[in-house]
């Protein structure tokens, strides 16, 4: 089975081909460029980048394959949750191909997408636990098949990756600022004392990062870490002042205390679940890397976690996902309608003799 997957939920223009759970090729163009001159992403103009690179980029693809969209048996597209704009022209591209080759449609969930990505590396053990922590969501499930799962906690206000980049904004470092400011952390040393590991208190599976936002802007001013007008701006890691670099170790490490505590947590609750998946953006970081693999290995709980390069958004975790659906036989039909962020994405793939998607 032939999967085109089309990813377009954020800042990223992606799409891929996958058959039969194998990656044959994929596509990405990065708007990450157009939005750091405004600081952070502005949803109209990366619903008009989509539109110009999407078709562009589809024919690469295709091209290079030697294939047409007469060979897809399915177009998988990540519905949600993301920015309206930017998800209604990947699925209207997606239904485009849909209607003028007859393949099905599969309306894709892009924070679980996140996750199952990491099945292409090693085989996925159900049930398990799943950590998903990018710049818009940090959530934890507990999966008992790719299709079927729950969810046990969220962020109650900013995401990790969210924190990660208000905290570099403050901090005078360049958007998006997680890979920066994880880049200064491994420079500097951690003083655990700090920031607080936020909301640990509460007996729930939840996360809460704006006060720590709050604790490190309080503390970059005082210690006079945030850059005055007319500063030169941030060159390179390399150049950055010591104390620049222990703040931003001692943040990164109030982030990856809390996320390991929580999913401890998570995992003391569900003790059939012998299997963690570690998902999204924030999963490239380093020290959430290392720690993850030395809690893991104490606890004799396996750990699946992509390639830093599949943490961050791609078409390949919507193409793998809609090969790992479609193989239940599970599609949308062409009413498939995307699903903008605050609201969850509806569990409504239907099986193919009840799905009418051509
Ligand atoms: O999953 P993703 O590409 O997009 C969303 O779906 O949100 O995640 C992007 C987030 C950004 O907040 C970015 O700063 C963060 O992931 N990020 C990192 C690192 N690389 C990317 N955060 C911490 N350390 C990193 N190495
Ligand atoms: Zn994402």
């Amino acid at each position: 089975m032939l999967v085109l997957g089309i990813e377009s939920s954020c800042d990223e223009t992606g799409l891929a081909l996958v058959r039969d759970g194998v990656v044959v090729d994929a596509i990405l163009a990065s708007q990450a460029d157009v939005h750091a001159l405004f600081g952070g992403v502005v949803p109209e103009l990366a619903s008009r980048e989509h539109l110009r690179f999407m078709g562009p980029l589809y024919d690469a693809l295709m091209e290079r394959q030697g294939l047409s969209a007469a060979d897809l048996d399915c177009v998988a597209v990540a519905r949600g949750p993301g920015l309206l704009g930017c998800l209604l022209v990947g699925a209207a591209f997606a239904k485009g191909l849909c209607l003028g080759s007859g393949c099905r449609l599969l309306g894709v969930d892009h924070l679980l997408a996140h996750l199952l990505v990491a099945g292409l590396e090693q085989e996925l053990t159900f049930p398990c636990i799943g950590l998903l922590v990018s710049g818009g969501h940090t959530n934890l499930y507990k999966l008992d098949d790719p299709v079927t799962f729950v969810q046990l906690g969220r962020t109650l206000d900013d995401a990790a990756g969210e924190a990660f980049d208000k905290c570099a904004k403050v901090l005078g470092l360049p958007y998006p600022g997680g890979r920066t400011l994880d880049a200064l952390a491994r420079l500097g040393h951690a003083d655990p004392g700090l920031f607080p590991r936020p909301y640990l208190h509460h007996d729930n599976f939840d996360f809460s990062f704006s006060g720590l936002k709050t604790a490190v802007s309080l503390y970059a001013s005082s210690a006079g870490l945030t850059p005055a007008a007319g500063t030169a701006p941030f060159k390179s890691p390399e150049e950055a002042s010591p104390l620049l670099c222990d703040c931003c170790a001692s943040f990164n490490l109030a982030v990856v205390e809390t996320l390991l505590a929580r999913t401890a947590r998570a995992l003391d609750a569900c003790p059939e679940c012998r299997s963690l998946i570690v998902a999204g953006g924030v999963a490239a970081n380093t020290l959430l890397r290392e720690r993850m693999k030395e809690l893991m290995a104490e606890r004799g709980v396996s750990l699946h976690m992509p390639a830093p390069a599949r943490c961050t958004d791609n078409a390949v975790m919507i193409a793998y996902t809609g090969w790992l659906w479609a193989s239940h036989g599970l599609y949308h039909d062409l009413s498939l309608e995307p699903v903008p962020r605050g609201r969850p994405v509806p569990r409504d793939a239907c099986h193919a003799a009840s799905c009418n998607s051509s």
